[in-house]
């Protein structure tokens, strides 16, 4: 049985995952793919800080040419964050003809055009199923599950961190800096949580999924943003005794050629099913011409929810491999459409 190397970048949260996933189902993965997937090196920032999980010290470095440079590398997978030196790592690993999966949704927000721009020149595969709600598979149903359909408009619960915290002070009226804390002891805030709590994180996700969903590219700087540091206990129990929930939602919505895109607290009804979505929850509501309204529900952020989203597209990368189809992948990048934003 033939083997695929792979170069993981970073072993934090999500990282620590991707590495149980791989050893803990690697029967099943050779099952599915006759390929056996090894890891062959782990960049890392510091290699003797102490691990959730036992890796050879041999298979740490913090260059990553050690990873780069190696041409048995055939897969970089990239759950290390940040936009660089990560952007520059990603267009050298696909400059060099490896394939990559990544989670990073501010830099697929951000730069996405220009790295799929190049996979699709060099023939490699860039899946990032994990960038957004976490464990749930919305970016393939976009892209595959609704290929045939026009889809009008997305809605949903897209950061777990700042639903963890608004379930936390709707449910048990506990502190915002107190449900702040545990998310990130969760693993689920970003290393900088200001991404989250101002809605920046969910705005990303936004744009990533108006992209695949309006088949255009949707910039980040098109989404309208407010975050939830502003909301108080009082607002909370107001709307409460009024029969709502305050929910950040993330709106896209194209009507007429004219695309909008925005993220803010929301008063949700409680009879509404996105108000019962709970902690680190998230839900994607999508409505297409044809089919109608579609829910997705999952864990949004997390570990090993995170991760199975990162090894499933790994998985797609080997059989790809297998088939000699990468490039052809699920996600081109798209030109613009000659859709119009508000401020046009
Ligand atoms: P962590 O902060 O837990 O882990 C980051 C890892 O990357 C660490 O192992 C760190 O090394 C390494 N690293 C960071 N910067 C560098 C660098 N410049 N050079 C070498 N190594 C580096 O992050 P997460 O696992 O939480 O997140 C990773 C990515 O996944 C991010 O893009 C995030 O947005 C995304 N994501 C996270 C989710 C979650 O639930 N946490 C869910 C979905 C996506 P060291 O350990 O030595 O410090
Ligand atoms: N910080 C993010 C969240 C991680 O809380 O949703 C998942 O993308």
């Amino acid at each position: 049985e033939r083997t695929v190397n792979i170069g993981l970048m970073g072993l934090g949260t999500v990282g620590t995952g991707v590495v149980r996933l791989i050893e803990g189902h690697q029967e099943d993965l050779v099952h599915q793919t006759g390929v056996r997937i090894r890891i062959a090196r782990i960049l890392v920032r510091d290699p003797e800080k102490p691990r959730a999980i036992r890796v050879s010290r041999d298979l740490l470095t913090t260059d990553a040419r050690d990873i780069l440079d190696d041409p048995s590398i055939d897969v970089v997978v990239e759950v290390m964050g940040h936009i660089e030196p990560t952007r520059q790592y990603l267009l050298e690993a696909l400059r060099r003809g490896k394939h990559v999966v990544t989670a990073n949704k501010d830099l697929m927000a951000l730069h996405g055009g220009e790295i799929l721009s190049l996979a699709a020149e060099r023939g490699c595969d860039v899946f990032y199923e994990a960038s957004v709600a976490g464990g749930i598979p919305i970016l393939r149903a976009l892209v595959e599950g609704f290929s045939s359909d026009r889809i009008t408009k997305l809605m949903g619960i897209v950061n777990g961190t700042t639903n963890y915290i608004l379930t936390k002070m709707t449910r048990e009226g506990a502190d915002y800096a107190e449900a702040l804390q545990e998310a990130q002891k969760l693993g689920y805030a970003e290393a900088d949580p200001t991404s989250d709590v101002d809605g920046l994180d969910a705005a990303r996700k936004m744009a990533i999924l108006a992209t695949l969903g309006f088949r255009t590219e949707v910039q980040l700087d098109e989404v309208d943003v407010t975050g939830i540091r502003k909301v108080t206990a009082e607002d909370i129990a107001y709307a409460k005794k009024l029969g709502y929930e305050i929910k950040l939602l993330g709106i896209a919505a194209q009507e007429d050629g004219l695309i909008e895109v925005s993220v803010e607290p929301t008063l949700v009804p409680q009879r509404h099913p996105l108000a019962s979505v709970d902690g680190v929850m998230n839900a994607v509501y999508v409505y297409g011409e044809a089919v109608g309204e579609t829910m997705f529900y999952g864990p949004g952020a997390g570990e090993l929810p995170t991760a199975t989203a990162v090894v499933s597209d790994l998985v797609t990368v080997v059989k790809n491999m297998k088939l000699g189809v990468n490039g052809r992948g699920m996600v081109a990048p798209y030109r613009p459409k000659a859709l119009k934003t508000p401020e046009q």
